[in-house]
């Protein structure tokens, strides 16, 4: 991945919660690019290590740290460790999250044949854990690092935090009730938050990714063999470009949120990257 342009962030830290996965850890070598620190934070220590050991490789300046971004203690924990090791934390992007097929129905409607069949995962069956869960990792997995993190900005008066919604914050997906709702609430918070932080000098934006090929959707999207799913078929005809997203996609967008050179009057916002989907009323 080569950064289509390049902002300084020479002598700034930035964390990256869920950078072990497959967007974030893309978006983590973008912002150590441009010169950052960068923490590779993720549940999975050993995808956090293997992302920021890319870094070093590659000559930029990371690390990970094993860390549950719905564990306050986890957090507070992972930022002793960076403070002790970078300094504090100057950007902040949230990215942990995703859907889980516990918070997934079966069908996109409901008819009242599903009743009698009892193989079927409907609304009516849904595990309130499976809700809970796929909830709780996008939106307190976003608000409890940002509480922790932002800390510092506040105090010194200088900050950035870039959360990561969806399309389905816009209008909800089928199927994914509480990952749609999960999303909204993330949009939401970020409007909420730039608000609030602004007389501390921290800018708050998300950025909206339309439909990306990665682990969290690939059994939603394609088949055991590799093809396309009916799901597939209709997300690609309700995307006037046609095609799935790349991670590369995301990365100018990200830069130019990070930037206060080019974006310091811009918070509060959600930029949808999406190949148009958002703006498609399907007619
Ligand atoms: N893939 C898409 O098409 C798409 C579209 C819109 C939004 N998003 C969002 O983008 C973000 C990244 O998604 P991705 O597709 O790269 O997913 P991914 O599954 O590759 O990455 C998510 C990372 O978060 C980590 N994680 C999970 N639970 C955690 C926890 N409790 N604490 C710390 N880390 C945890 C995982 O280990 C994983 O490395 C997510 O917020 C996702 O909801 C993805």
């Amino acid at each position: 991945m080569a950064v289509p342009f390049k902002i300084d962030l020479s002598g700034k830290v930035a964390v990256v919660t869920g950078g072990g996965g497959i967007l974030c850890s893309v978006m983590s070598k973008a912002i150590a690019e441009c010169g950052a620190k960068v923490a590779i934070l993720d549940l999975r220590k050993d995808a956090a290590d293997k992302v920021a050991n890319e870094i070093n490789a590659a000559g930029g300046t990371a690390m990970g740290i094993a860390c549950n971004v719905l564990d306050r203690a986890s957090i507070e924990e992972a930022n002793k460790i960076l403070v002790d090791a970078f300094g504090p934390c100057d950007i902040l992007l949230n990215g942990a999250g995703g859907n889980n097929p516990k918070a997934t129905t079966d069908n996109e409607t409901m008819t009242k044949e599903l009743f009698d069949n009892a193989d079927m995962k409907t609304f009516y069956s849904l595990d309130p854990k499976g809700i809970e869960f796929v909830f709780n990792l996008n939106f307190l997995g976003s608000l409890l690092p940002t509480q922790v993190f932002t800390q510092a900005m506040a105090k010194s008066g200088h900050g950035c935090v870039i959360n990561i919604s969806s399309m389905n914050a816009f209008k909800p997906l089928t199927k994914i009730p509480a990952y749609s709702a999960a999303k909204a609430a993330v949009s939401n918070f970020t409007q909420w938050l730039a608000v609030h932080m602004a007389p501390c000098g921290i800018r708050v934006n998300a950025i909206a990714p339309g439909f990306f090929l990665t682990d969290q959707n690939r059994a939603l999207l394609t088949t055991p063999d590799g093809g396309l799913t009916p799901r597939s078929h209709k997300i690609l005809n309700h995307t006037p470009m046609g095609k799935f997203g790349t991670p590369d996609d995301l990365i100018g967008a990200l830069l130019w949120l990070i930037s206060d050179e080019v974006a310091g009057f811009v918070t509060g916002t959600v930029i949808p990257i999406d190949g148009g989907f958002s703006a498609y009323s399907g007619v």
